[in-house]
């Protein structure tokens, strides 16, 4: 779909691993040597059994959290905070409840410069989003699907060269999340953004995926990484490829699932 913004490697995990210890200090190994690379402009989906490390992964993304063992690098630098060049929007669109739509949305613009230029650069992602006649709402007076279009908004406000988005659409009824599955395409495609989202639901990863990595249950590991080569018209959800295809990583994802807890096992 996007072979026009191939342009190799864009950030490499290599041997991640995070291990948390829970209250009797009991260890968790949320991640247990994850290695995958993630090229420029695709659109990665994650999915994988509750608990078996997506955010962890994500959060080691965004540089929000450090692994103790391995390695994850964007163009060779290691990731150790986070940065402009990654944008990230979690589940729950957590827009500051005393800012305007706008005011959130500009938060964090990291380009100085003529206050015109910054109202310019706010009011285009706002219109873009659908949220033109919004920009002086606040969170509790507009709906969920527009408060995660402000989410969005927001985390594009610098023009980050990688999205990072945690079941960004969980929360929100089934036709709110067919309209945003379809804008977060068309943000894909006009950005040429590298997306990676975490999602349980398996049709989602399909429409809007190139590759969906399927994770398996603690320690969270890669159990497949499996493509999705389907072009524009077959990702119509009926159709029969996309319906094999669906099979196949609901098999996988059962798969991933029923396998055992090493760290329990003993
Ligand atoms: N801060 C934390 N302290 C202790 N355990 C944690 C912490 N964060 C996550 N975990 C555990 O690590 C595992 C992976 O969590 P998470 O990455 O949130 O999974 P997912 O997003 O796939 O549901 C889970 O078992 C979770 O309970
Ligand atoms: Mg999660």
């Amino acid at each position: 779909m996007s072979e026009k913004n191939r342009r190799g490697t864009l950030i490499t995990i290599r041997d991640l691993s995070r291990t948390y210890h829970d209250t009797n200090y009991t260890p968790v190994h949320a991640l247990d040597a994850v290695n995958l690379d993630i090229e420029k402009g695709e659109f990665l989906s994650i999915i994988g059994p509750s608990g078996c490390g997506k955010t962890t992964l994500l959060r080691l993304l965004a540089g929000l959290d450090r692994a103790e063992e391995g390695s994850i690098q964007i163009e060779g630098k290691p990731i150790l905070a986070p940065g402009p060049e990654r944008g990230f929007i979690f589940q729950q669109a957590a827009l500051y409840p005393w800012l305007t739509v706008e005011g959130n949305v500009g938060l964090g613009l990291k380009a100085r410069g003529l206050f015109r230029a910054r109202r310019q650069r706010v009011g285009d992602l706002i219109r873009m989003m659908g949220l033109a006649g919004f920009e002086r709402s606040y969170p509790h007076e507009i709906s969920g699907g527009m408060a995660q279009r402000a989410a969005i908004a927001r985390a594009l406000i610098n023009a980050p060269e990688v999205l990072l988005l945690d079941e960004p659409l969980g929360a929100l009824d089934a036709f709110k999340r067919i309209e945003l599955q379809a804008l977060l395409l068309e943000v894909w495609r006009e950005t040429g953004a590298t997306f990676v989202m975490v999602t349980h639901d398996v049709d989602e990863a399909i429409f809007l995926s190139e590759r969906i990595v399927i994770m398996s249950a603690r320690p969270g590991r890669i159990a497949k990484v499996v493509p999705v080569p389907l072009s524009a018209s077959e990702r119509d959800r009926g159709s029969e490829r996309f319906l094999r295809l669906r099979t196949q990583i609901l098999e996988e994802l059962h798969l991933a699932a029923a396998r055992p807890e090493p760290e329990w096992g003993l």
